[in-house]
């Protein structure tokens, strides 16, 4: 998701040098020259765009190792982590932390970093309510449109009229078409489409959600990416159906947004989990093409291997060819360290088989001659017996943000970007003078391509 930022050379007319968005093809060299451990505090430089958890300069805890697998890398960032929160917040973790499947987290949470600090999780009453007289739920028969909702404990009886009406606009502005609620009372249910159900329907939807008196129902009809991932294609789904949005985030939304409102999410309580096997792929829907979803070194998942050499044996990848790969979901030995509903860490274990890696860059669209120009150096060592290994990186600004209980990196950061990746302190980024660029061999054009100081 991010670009380089680029600095011209002086030296060599013409030439850039990129800085490192992070250490990741210099620790496997590492791994590959006979070094089996290495960490080192990087700093990293992201042209992206900017967020209160993201700045364009940062700083990782990185680290690889060789000979081992997910779980020695859990051992390491666990053991790390545990030690941080000891030392400063006098807190004991318990672990090994939990690990999840991406799978079940999105299943569960709508999200790949669940907060779990409480429950809430998703439940699928699809069969249920389809059957109710209310036409937005009859028109998802017959479709791979789910009904999915959530139970908030004690969120009839705590959320004023107001604010049940304001839980349609939470699903609005996470890309979904609204939300339906239903609350238990005394007497049964009351609420958006508590008349659509009879009796027996009511007390069905009752014991399948395990409402109790007081809860709350809120309900999202949309396209789940993960359950329907499949058959959405038979079903003429349109292209952004692949995207994670819409009904997932918007419940995820309203998860988060009632976990607030009812005091669910306490910050002296912690609770951080690995997710696991994150997709190999991703769909980038504007360039309709496959992309790498963690970084393309990602080792695939053994189970998954023989569909994708089946895919890239030989030739191109063609537009078809690649969403077909997509809806395969491929899944990677990538994973993530997350806490308290954030990302704080990434990792996989990677490829050290030119073969194998030269097969995903097929599957990336990186042809034979762009993947040794490119990467030709790590293809290079990895021809020398390359040993298994993997790593991850955590955020330190990240950490720190978190464990002062502040709300933006800015607020721990000395001299911060602002959201549109301005210093004011220094006034960077700023024009520089005709001499300096000519030093460095460039012109600043607009947009037409003309140097508006020369005219040119
Ligand atoms: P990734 O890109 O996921 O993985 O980054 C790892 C962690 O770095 C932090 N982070 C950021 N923090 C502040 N501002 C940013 N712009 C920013 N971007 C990322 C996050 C994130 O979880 N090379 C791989 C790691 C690996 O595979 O070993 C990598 O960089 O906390």
């Amino acid at each position: 998701g991010a670009r380089d930022y680029l600095v011209p050379s002086r030296l060599h007319p013409g030439e850039f040098y990129a800085l490192p968005q992070s250490p990741q093809l210099y620790k496997q060299l590492l791994m590959v020259s006979g070094f089996d451990r290495y960490f080192q505090i990087a700093r990293c430089l992201r042209d992206e765009d900017l967020r209160a958890d993201r700045q364009p300069e940062f700083t990782q805890i990185d680290a690889e190792l060789s000979f081992v697998t997910e779980e020695d890398i859990f051992r390491v960032g666990e053991g790390m982590i545990a030690a941080l929160w000891r030392e400063i917040l006098g807190v004991e973790l318990a672990t090994p932390f939990p690990r999840l499947t991406y799978r079940e987290a999105m299943e569960r949470y709508g999200t790949d970093k669940p907060d779990l600090r409480f429950g809430m999780e998703f439940q699928d009453v699809t069969d249920l309510l389809r059957e109710a007289e209310f036409r937005l739920f009859q028109e998802t028969r017959g479709t791979a449109v789910r009904i999915k909702g959530i139970r908030a404990p004690g969120g009839g009886a705590a959320l004023s009229r107001k604010e049940l009406d304001e839980l349609a606009a939470v699903a609005r502005a996470a890309g979904a078409a609204g939300a339906l609620w239903v609350r238990r009372t005394d007497e049964g249910l009351a609420g958006q489409f508590a008349k659509a159900l009879d009796e027996g329907l009511t007390e069905r939807f009752i014991a399948a959600t395990g409402l109790e008196p007081g809860d709350l129902f809120v309900v999202v009809i949309g396209h789940y990416r993960v359950l329907s991932l499949v058959d959405e294609s038979h079903l003429g789904a349109t292209e952004d159906v692949y995207h994670v949005g819409g009904a997932e985030a918007a419940l995820d939304a309203l998860r988060r947004h009632l976990g607030d409102r009812l005091g669910l999410r306490d910050p002296g309580v912690h609770r951080w989990a690995w997710i696991t096997e994150f997709p190999l792929f991703d769909w980038d829907i504007e360039a309709k093409r496959l992309v790498a979803a963690h970084h393309p070194f990602t080792m695939p998942h053994p189970d998954d291997l023989p569909t994708l050499l089946r895919y890239t044996e030989e030739g191109a990848m063609d537009l078809a060819m690649a969403r077909a790969l997509f809806q395969e979901g491929i899944r990677a030995r990538a994973y993530d360290a997350v806490y308290n509903g954030n990302e704080m860490a990434s990792g996989s274990i990677r490829i050290h088989d030119p073969a194998l890696q030269r097969r995903v860059f097929r599957a990336l669209g990186i042809g034979e001659r762009e993947a040794e120009e490119k990467f030709g150096f790590l293809l290079e060592a990895f021809r020398y017996g390359a040993p298994p290994h993997g790593g991850f990186a955590f955020g330190v600004d990240r950490l720190i943000m978190l464990l002062v209980g502040a709300a933006s990196l800015r607020d721990v950061i000395a001299f911060p970007k602002t959201t549109a990746a301005r210093a004011l302190f220094e006034g960077a980024p700023a024009p520089v003078g005709p001499a300096e660029l000519r030093d460095l061999h460039i012109a600043v054009v607009n947009d037409q391509g003309v140097d508006e100081r020369s005219g040119a």
